[in-house]
C-alpha cells in the first residue's frame, strides 16, 4: 500500500545534547521545542511485492533527487532501519519504495533528520497497516525516536512540544498547540558549507566536556522556567532560557574532547546586532543549534523590521521565516 506524510522541522528552546544510551538513542535530558512552518518534507512510501530491495530518494529545494545506499553510514543508514524496526512490527515482508522532498535547501544547514525522521515512520506505519501507533502520539514518538533522532520525535505533535526522558523510555507530550503564541523564528543563515563535525558525532562526546554535569544539574530549572514561559507567553523568560541553554550547549561543545566549534563570523556578526537591537529596546533572542546558522525568535508585530536588518548584515545569506506549526500529518499528495 501506499501513503504519504507530511511533517516539520523545529527549533528546540531547551536543547538535547549527549546520548545516556546511544543503542536506543535515549537522551540526558528533556528538551523542548517549536515546529518551523516553513522547514518541511514530505515523503511517500510504498510496499510492494513487485520490489526487489529497498530504496530511499531525496531530494532538496535546491537539488535534483538523490539515492540513498542501505550500506551508507550516520543517520542515511539509519532510515533503512527503521523501515526493518516497522516491517517487524507490522509483520510484512515487502520492501518498500521511499521518496522524500524538502522545501528548504540542502545547504542551508537546517536539520533535515528532525522533519525528515518523523514523516519517514509515519508513512512507513500508514502504508504498513499500523493506524493504532499513529493514533497514539506518546508512542508513536518513541517509535521515531528509536529510528535514531530525538530531534524528530518531538515534531510529531503540533506547536510546542516536550520529550520527556525516564530511566528508560523517551516520549514527546505537547505543552501547547501552534496557534497558541504568534512567535516568530527568522533563520539567518550564515554559512552553506556543511558542518565540521556531525551532530552524531558531537553527541557521543558530550560527556567529555567537564562542563555537561553542570549543564545537566541546571537543565531541569530551566526546562521548567520555559514550559512556564510557554504557557503564560512571557517572551522576555522564554528568551533568557532558550539563550541560556544555547549558550550551555556550545560551551560543552567548544570544551569536549576534541572540542567542536560551531560558530562563524556571521554567527558573531548576527549575535551582536541582536544584543545592540535589545539595548534599543527592541525584544529579540537567539538559539543556535549543532551549526553556525542564528535562529532569531522575536514577536510577529517585529518580524519585518527584524528580518529586513538582518539582510542589511553582511555575512547573512539568506533568511528562513517560521511560525509555529502543526506536527506530522498523513497527507493525500502523493510523490509518486
Ligand atoms: C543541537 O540534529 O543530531 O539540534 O536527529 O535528534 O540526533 P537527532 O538530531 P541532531 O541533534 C540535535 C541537537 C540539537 C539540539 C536539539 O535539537 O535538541
Amino acid at each position: 500500500m501506499k501513503a504519504s506524510s507530511i511533517s516539520p522541522a523545529n527549533i528546540a528552546f531547551i536543547k538535547y545534547w549527549g546520548q545516556k544510551d546511544q543503542k536506543s538513542f535515549l537522551p540526558y535530558n528533556n528538551s523542548i521545542s517549536m515546529n518551523l512552518s516553513n522547514c518541511i518534507s514530505k515523503t511517500t512510501v510504498e510496499f510492494s511485492n513487485e520490489l526487489k530491495e529497498d530504496s530511499i530518494e531525496i531530494g532538496f529545494e535546491n537539488k535534483t533527487f538523490s539515492k540513498l545506499s542501505p550500506t551508507e553510514s550516520g543517520k542515511n543508514g539509519f532510515l533503512f532501519g527503521q523501515i526493518e524496526n516497522i516491517r517487524k512490527l507490522a509483520g510484512i515482508a515487502q520492501k518498500v519504495r521511499v521518496k522524500s522532498v524538502n522545501n528548504f535547501p540542502s545547504d542551508a544547514g537546517i536539520a533535515a533528520s528532525a522533519s525528515g525522521f518523523s514523516a519517514l515512520t509515519v508513512a512507513l506505519c500508514k502504508a504498513a497497516g499500523l493506524n493504532e501507533i499513529i493514533a497514539d502520539k506518546r508512542a508513536l514518538s518513541s517509535l521515531v525516536r528509536q529510528a535514531g533522532s530525538v530531534s524528530a520525535m518531538r515534531s510529531i505533535f503540533d506547536g510546542f512540544t516536550e520529550s520527556c526522558v525516564t530511566e528508560n523510555e523517551c516520549y514527546t507530550q505537547q505543552i501547547a498547540d501552534e496557534k497558541h503564541w504568534d512567535l516568530v523564528d527568522i533563520i539567518a543563515i550564515t554559512t552553506l558549507d556543511k558542518k565540521s563535525t556531525s551532530s552524531t558525532d558531537g553527541h557521543s562526546g558530550a560527556e567529555t566536556s567537564p562542563y555537561f554535569a553542570v549543564r545537566l544539574q541546571e537543565i531541569s530549572e530551566r526546562l521548567a522556567s520555559c514550559r512556564k514561559a510557554i504557557l503564560q507567553k512571557d517572551f522576555t523568560k522564554l528568551g533568557e532560557c532558550m539563550e541560556a541553554d544555547t549558550i550551555s550547549m556550545h560551551a560543552v561543545m567548544m570544551t569536549s574532547k576534541p572540542p567542536i566549534f560551531y560558530w562563524n563570523e556571521g554567527t558573531m556578526q548576527v549575535l551582536n546586532a541582536i544584543f545592540k537591537w535589545r539595548n534599543e529596546g527592541l525584544q529579540v533572542y537567539f538559539s543556535i543549534d549543532a551549526g553556525a546558522n542564528v535562529h532569531v525568535i522575536c514577536l510577529s508585530k517585529d518580524a519585518q523590521e527584524i528580518e529586513a536588518s538582518l539582510l542589511n548584515l553582511d555575512k547573512v545569506l539568506r533568511t528562513i521565516i517560521n511560525v509555529p506549526a502543526m506536527g506530522t500529518k498523513i497527507t493525500e499528495e502523493h510523490l509518486f
